[in-house]
């Protein structure tokens, strides 16, 4: 049975491939996760305001004190311990690049242009196989309309491009007002070479006792698949790029579901983080007993079976789909079974 998959031009052994997560912060730990059984390694990201900071660390350094006396410019406080995030991550690229036999993606999370950029090619430098690329950005300003975000992306996508020749996966939000135009200009005028369906945004709550934002992170449960699952489902084999699922992953029948849509690789955070490394050959063992039982002779063949491709406008689908599936519920009006 041949369970590899192909993820960025990259041949991968199986399909489960641990996403972005403390799980990747040092070289242990991407030791660790190989041992575990991944078939890739996506690294914790690199955000543009650790890059941004940096810069900053570096110019109050060298103006510090440069305004007390006419020899101040030799007080610079001491530095020399000061090692910049930037510094460490592509340090642990490039370790991580000799350490472990199967492919590295690194990660920059990013929303607008600025100097990061030229962090990706260094990152490519450093011997990372592929780039995903986080816009996590959460548009707060009433007079920004969707244009011009959406072109903001795609200029982003597109100066990563230039700057490297490695592939780049976009991770994005499921919230455009159309997902599939977006998807299409990522690909076809940013250059992307896969989508990363979704990032998931942590909405925090309220204590309405102290007045306080309350942030707690959750981690995510199979219920949350259906949101990348559906989009999946639409964008396979209309937009020219390969897709990752991320969000909601956490037994072998999601990542069924995932290959099912259309998704070359399943990504899992929450399950691992929760159960342990043990969870990904665990997944990918069952995942090959359900093949075997139903037949398949690789993921390959399950590949897009339940996606939309095939239907001609699959918004007449969702439509009925939608219709029917409001009319079939069924409810007590005495409230008595609930
Ligand atoms: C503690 C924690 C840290 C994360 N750090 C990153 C990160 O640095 N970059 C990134 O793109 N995603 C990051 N993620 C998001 C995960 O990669 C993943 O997309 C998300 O958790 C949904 O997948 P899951 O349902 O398998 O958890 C992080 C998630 C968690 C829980």
């Amino acid at each position: 049975m041949d369970i590899t998959t192909n993820y960025l031009g990259l041949t991968l052994k199986h399909p489960l491939v641990p996403s972005p997560s403390p799980l990747s912060y040092n070289l242990d730990g991407i030791r660790r996760l190989e041992d575990a059984g991944a078939p890739a390694v996506v690294m914790f990201s690199l955000f543009e305001e650790e890059v941004q900071n940096t810069s900053l660390h570096f110019s109050h350094a060298l103006d510090y004190g440069s305004a007390s006396t006419a020899e101040a410019s030799n007080f610079f406080p001491d530095i020399v311990d000061f090692v910049p995030p930037v510094d460490r991550y592509l340090q642990l690229v490039s370790d991580a690049r000799s350490a472990i036999d199967v492919p590295l993606i690194a990660s920059l999370n990013c929303t607008a242009l600025g100097q990061w950029l030229e962090y990706a090619a260094l990152i490519e430098a450093a011997g990372a196989n592929a780039l995903e690329l986080n816009l996590y950005d959460l548009p707060t300003d009433p007079y920004t309309d969707g244009i011009s975000l959406e072109s903001r992306y795609v200029e982003i996508v597109e100066e990563v491009k230039k700057q490297v020749s490695i592939p780049v996966a976009v991770k994005l939000h499921p919230f455009f007002t159309s997902l599939p135009n977006v998807a299409h200009q990522l690909a076809n005028q940013g250059g992307a070479d896969g989508l990363v369906l979704f990032n998931r945004f942590y909405q925090p709550d309220i204590d309405i006792d102290a007045f306080e934002v309350t942030p707690g992170l959750r981690l995510s449960d199979s219920s949350e698949l259906r949101l990348p699952l559906r989009w999946t489902a639409i964008l396979y084999g209309k937009v020219p790029v390969d897709l990752a699922i991320t969000t909601g992953i956490h037994t072998h029948v999601d990542l069924l579901k995932a290959m099912m849509v259309g998704a070359n690789i399943g990504m899992v955070a929450s399950e691992l983080l929760k159960h342990g490394l043990g969870r990904i050959n665990e997944i990918v063992e069952d995942l090959k007993i359900w093949m075997e039982a139903h037949e398949y002779e690789s993921v390959q063949q399950m590949r897009g079976s339940m996606s939309y491709q095939h239907i001609g406008d699959p918004s007449h689908f969702v439509r009925a789909n939608y219709i029917q599936t409001l009319g079939s519920f069924r409810f007590d009006p005495t409230g008595q079974d609930f």
